[in-house]
């Protein structure tokens, strides 16, 4: 049977090194299956976060050859095997072990964010227009892979969901907080009237 080679990260928040594993690779074969062969034949204390396997929980985010990706929706036919597959964790969040990154500061920030109230007294009504735009993001499955890139050129590249991050949310959203907060005239009317500056 083919047999791959995966160079994977043993450590924890102090430090770690690489570790090669060989595993043999099955047909339909995933890099979580891989290392779950690893998990259940040569390093059962591997630590790797997983729940659905169908690319639809966003919990096995890891560096494949260093690309952010699902490890359940990466194919091991997709990749070369006649060099070490290096699964790494995801670099913009703090390592806990092996695999397993700390993304509780995404939920932290989440709970942040106030809801929406409309305005008492303001009838409110929305157009399908901002419908289908907010269902767009409706689909993030919270992988985070897109943070663990420079999201200005490639987090829509790497979004399992094709979300089109940067084109869609990032640069209008800076595109508000610009006309909102740095915008000449509208700094000098708000002066004029003697508004104070509300945070979005
Ligand atoms: S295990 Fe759920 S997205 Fe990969």
């Amino acid at each position: 049977m083919k047999e791959a080679t995966l160079r994977v990260f043993r450590g924890d928040s102090k430090g770690g090194q690489t570790v090669d594993y060989r595993v043999p690779i099955a047909p339909g074969m995933v890099v979580l299956d891989a290392l779950h062969y690893i998990q259940g034949h040569l390093a059962p204390d591997l630590a790797v976060r997983w729940n659905c396997k169908a690319g639809k929980c966003g919990s096995c985010s890891a560096e494949v050859n260093g690309r952010p990706r699902l490890t359940c929706k990466t194919r091991m036919d997709d990749l070369p095997v006649d060099q070490p597959i290096i699964v790494l964790p995801m670099k913009s969040f703090p390592r806990i072990k092996d695999l397993v990154t700390d993304v509780s500061w995404n939920y932290r920030v989440n709970r942040k964010i106030p809801a929406f109230e409309p305005r008492p007294g303001v009838e409110w009504k929305i157009s399908q227009l901002d419908v289908d735009r907010v269902q767009e993001f409706r689909k993030c499955i919270e992988c985070f892979l897109c943070q663990n890139v420079c999201h200005v050129l490639r987090g829509t590249e790497v979004c399992p969901e094709e979300i089109r991050i940067t084109d869609n949310a990032i640069i209008p959203l800076k595109e508000r907080v610009v006309d909102e907060f740095y915008d000449p005239l509208t700094m000098l009317f708000r002066k004029f009237r003697g508004d104070k500056v509300q945070s979005l």
